[in-house]
């Protein structure tokens, strides 16, 4: 045992946070404090083990106020107490500092500790194929809770909840559903994968994949998992039946710089996944259809002249409309892999979360802007920009669904993020507007599969999901959640509906 673990057992003994005494250099720097106070909760190495990884890439979306916070307070009901009383301010700034910075040597992930990781509860076929439950499973709404990292099971035709379970640690980007809506695939930042069954409310297999995950995407055909990492800079090809690992791709340009992944797709109408990185203008797609034969191709890698930041893919999965850094925009065909339209955008559009819909016998695409009040409605033929629509601030979301007249925008990235507007999808106008909770960022719409009712997230630690008619848009119900982030609806997910991002 080296001196560490030997430190490290000890202080397990002592009861975690009762550090024995130390020498007057141990307690000097901030990386002696963290193995004195931190490293049997988050690991002597900072990738997490009771506790979540503390790597610069870990904690980015903790701003700077948060970090400290945490520190000095913890966080209630949690096993991460404050330490305000042990550690003075210039300790804890020290250490705040010291946790954006990353180790000397970039921590590794590779394939054996992926394996070594990999846990498997219920083996394939294993469970009973049919749900354990009454509700209509095609109508059921994923809850994710990311206040104390649950996820709740909503049964969108009573509205009520029949489940709710524990995630690991901060789920990154939406649970994606296998095309029969029995299981779904959860990617954590710290890089767990999960796969739970829907039907029989459970967790079959768990595998790590990375230090720090963006998100997953499931194939259409429902055997293959692919994950991007940011760190370390990879994509990671699992078997979806019990997540074992089929290969990891090293994310390298052809200059042979890495890149981290901000996003995986599953284009289905393609039969590929798309990969999105940050680092380098390039999109891979990896087509998955002859995968099933063991042979996986390298990927086709596709030149763009811009990074693409965000974007959006048409309901084909032919076109990509993507956003660059500059503020500029452009769309690819992927078929021919190139450039062939510019967009006029502006501000900073977010066509992650667009949505299309028919316009006089035009299919628009509209979507939300970080940095504008305002959605911009393209036209998917011409790509014009056709109409910019005035809101109440800067939004993220924009959702919609084929049966209701109306697109429901949110303005959360603006001082009136307690307010949510609607759009009539024909004539473009603002024709309604509702503030579920004055004070209380709400956003993020989902429809029930039918389009009758629209779920409304209020963000908060004792947040709900607000359940609107969308016709009367009278309040039907309140759901008490726990900072409920993100809802997903089987139906609408499985069946690319164009009025919600895939
Ligand atoms: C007894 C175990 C334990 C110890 C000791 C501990 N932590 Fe934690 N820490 C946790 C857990 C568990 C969480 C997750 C809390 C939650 O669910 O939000 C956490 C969360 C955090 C977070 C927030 C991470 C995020 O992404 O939101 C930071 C930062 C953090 N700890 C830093 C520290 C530092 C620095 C120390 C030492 C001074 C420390 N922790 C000691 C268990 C511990």
């Amino acid at each position: 045992m080296n001196r560490l673990l030997r430190w490290l057992a000890a202080l397990l003994l002592a009861g975690l946070c009762q550090a024995p005494a130390f020498g007057a250099e141990d307690v000097a720097g901030p990386a002696a404090l963290y193995r004195q106070h931190c490293a049997a909760c988050h690991g002597a190495d900072r990738l997490g083990a009771m506790g979540p990884a503390l790597l610069p890439e870990s904690l980015e979306r903790l701003r700077p106020a948060e970090l400290a916070a945490v520190l000095r307070e913890g966080r209630p009901a949690t096993q991460m107490q404050g330490f305000a009383g042990e550690l003075d301010d210039a300790r804890l700034a020290s250490l705040a500092d010291w946790l954006r910075t990353g180790p000397a040597t970039a921590p590794a992930w590779t394939d054996a500790e992926i394996r070594g990781s990999h846990v498997v509860y219920h083996a394939a076929g294993s469970l009973p194929a049919s749900p354990v439950f009454q509700a209509d499973p095609a109508n059921l709404f994923l809850v994710v809770e990311a206040g104390s990292h649950h996820v709740s099971v909503l049964d969108g035709d009573r509205l009520e909840p029949i489940h709710r379970f524990r995630t690991r640690f901060a789920l990154h980007g939406g649970p994606k559903f296998s095309q029969d809506g029995r299981y779904v695939f959860m990617a954590s930042r710290d890089g767990w994968v999960s796969k739970y069954d829907l039907w029989n409310l459970t967790f079959t297999a768990e595998i790590r994949v990375g230090l720090n995950t963006r998100n997953v995407a499931v194939s259409d055909d429902g055997k293959w998992v692919l994950a991007g990492n940011t760190l370390p800079r990879t994509l990671v090809l699992l078997r979806a039946d019990d997540l074992s690992l089929a290969k990891v791709l090293d994310v390298t340009g052809r200059d042979g710089q890495g890149s981290r992944v901000s996003a995986v797709y599953d284009a289905a109408p393609r039969h590929s996944f798309i990969a999105a990185l940050k680092d380098i203008a390039e999109v891979w797609e990896i087509p998955y259809a002859g995968m099933a034969s063991g042979t996986i191709p390298e990927p086709r890698k596709i030149v763009l002249a811009d990074v693409l930041d965000d974007f959006y893919f048409d309901q084909s999965y032919r076109h990509i409309l993507g956003a660059s850094r500059d503020g500029g925009g452009q769309v690819v065909d992927l078929t021919p892999g190139r450039k062939v339209a510019d967009l006029a955008l502006s501000g900073m559009p977010h066509l992650g979360s667009g949505i299309t819909w028919m316009r006089d016998g035009h299919e628009v695409m509209a979507s939300p802007n970080l940095r504008q009040g305002r959605i911009s409605v393209i036209d998917m033929q011409s790509w014009q920009t056709i109409a910019t629509v005035p809101t109440n601030g800067p939004g993220f979301f924009l959702r919609s669904h084929e049966n209701t007249p109306y697109a429901w925008a949110d303005a959360m990235m603006s001082p009136k993020r307690d307010t949510l507007q609607l759009i009539d999808k024909q004539t473009l106008a603002v024709v309604g507007s509702l503030t579920p909770s004055p004070g209380r960022t709400a956003a993020h719409v989902e429809f029930t599969r039918d389009g009758r009712y629209a779920l409304v997230s209020l963000m908060e630690r004792d947040g709900a999901i607000v359940v609107y008619d969308a016709r009367t848009l009278r309040e039907v119900k309140r759901i008490p959640m726990d900072k409920p982030i993100g809802k997903y609806n089987v139906f609408n997910k499985t069946t690319r509906s164009s009025g919600t991002s895939h």
